[in-house]
């Protein structure tokens, strides 16, 4: 009988490019991308931070490759990838996930400079990170690009609508980018998380964590990063082929839940 599938399962010998990796989801992508055999290009501007996650790849057996990068520096991000592509012979795979979250009432005095602030980092820099991967995707022959956007890129809360407006382009950016690299066959998805146990969340009381998870979330609790991080490297996979223009949500059916 013929066999069902040519298609790969396996990431061993990819070459993959997380951003934000220096904690919460981005750490937790990156450690299960490299315990699958892919390399691994870390950045982040928390020093500290990744190099915490790249001696844990390094201790577990993997190739790392870190680089202490403030994202919303323009000019830092190019060389930065050229410099995990040259030390890997290449670049399949680009996850950007840094990201921050800052309250900004409307009427705030630092409205706009919050709002600049989130840009540069939650949308900008994605854009930035792409278009300097894309002569290394395009040579892969299994180009993935996964964006971390957000439940707030699906609908909106009160009070940060910088970040709201911000992960609404992530959804945005993706679908259309999806639709211009089709004919090249690399995939471009987003994932949308919902509440997640990570940096971002640490400061939310415990049981204000656990009063909302009952009252909003079917699975009746936070995620955890390595939950998420699970979707994205699927995403990765070059299995994956025919899943594009996607923003899937990862958060416990909290979109779904009406009453
Ligand atoms: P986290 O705070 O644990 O990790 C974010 C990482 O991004 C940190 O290591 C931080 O240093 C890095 N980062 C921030 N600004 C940077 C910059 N300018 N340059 C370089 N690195 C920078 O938070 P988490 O939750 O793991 O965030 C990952 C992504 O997930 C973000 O895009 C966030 O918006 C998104 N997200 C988080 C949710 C949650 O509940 N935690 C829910 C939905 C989306």
């Amino acid at each position: 009988m013929a066999r069902l599938t040519k298609l790969s399962r396996s990431l061993a010998g990819r070459n993959v490019l997380v951003t934000g990796a220096a904690s919460g989801m981005g750490r937790a992508t990156a450690f299960l991308f490299a315990d699958e055999g892919a390399r691994v290009g870390v950045v982040d501007r928390n020093a500290e931070g990744l190099e915490e996650t790249a001696a844990a790849i390094r201790g577990a057996g993997g190739e790392v490759c870190a680089q202490a990068v403030d994202v919303s520096h323009t000019g830092a991000i190019a060389p930065a990838v050229a410099t995990v592509a040259e030390q890997f012979g290449g670049l399949d795979v680009l996850v950007n996930n840094a990201g921050v979250s800052l309250a900004a009432p409307i009427g705030a005095d630092d409205f706009e400079s919050t709002w600049r602030a989130t840009f540069a980092v939650n949308l900008d820099a994605y854009v930035h990170f792409i278009r300097a991967a894309l002569p290394h995707l395009r040579a892969s022959d299994a180009g993935r690009i996964v964006n971390v956007a957000s439940t707030e890129g699906l609908g909106g809360s009160a009070f940060i609508s910088p970040y709201t407006a911000s992960k609404h382009g992530v959804v945005g950016l993706t679908r259309s980018l999806a639709v211009e690299l089709g004919g090249e066959g690399i995939t471009v998805n987003c994932i949308c998380p919902g509440p997640i146990h990570t940096g971002m969340t640490q400061e939310i009381p415990d049981e204000a964590k656990t009063k909302f998870a009952r009252r909003r979330v079917p699975l009746r609790r936070y995620g955890d990063p390595e939950e998420v991080a699970q979707l994205t490297v699927s995403l990765a996979l070059p299995a994956a082929s025919y899943v594009t223009g996607a923003a899937l949500a990862v958060d416990g059916g909290m979109r779904v839940k009406n009453n």
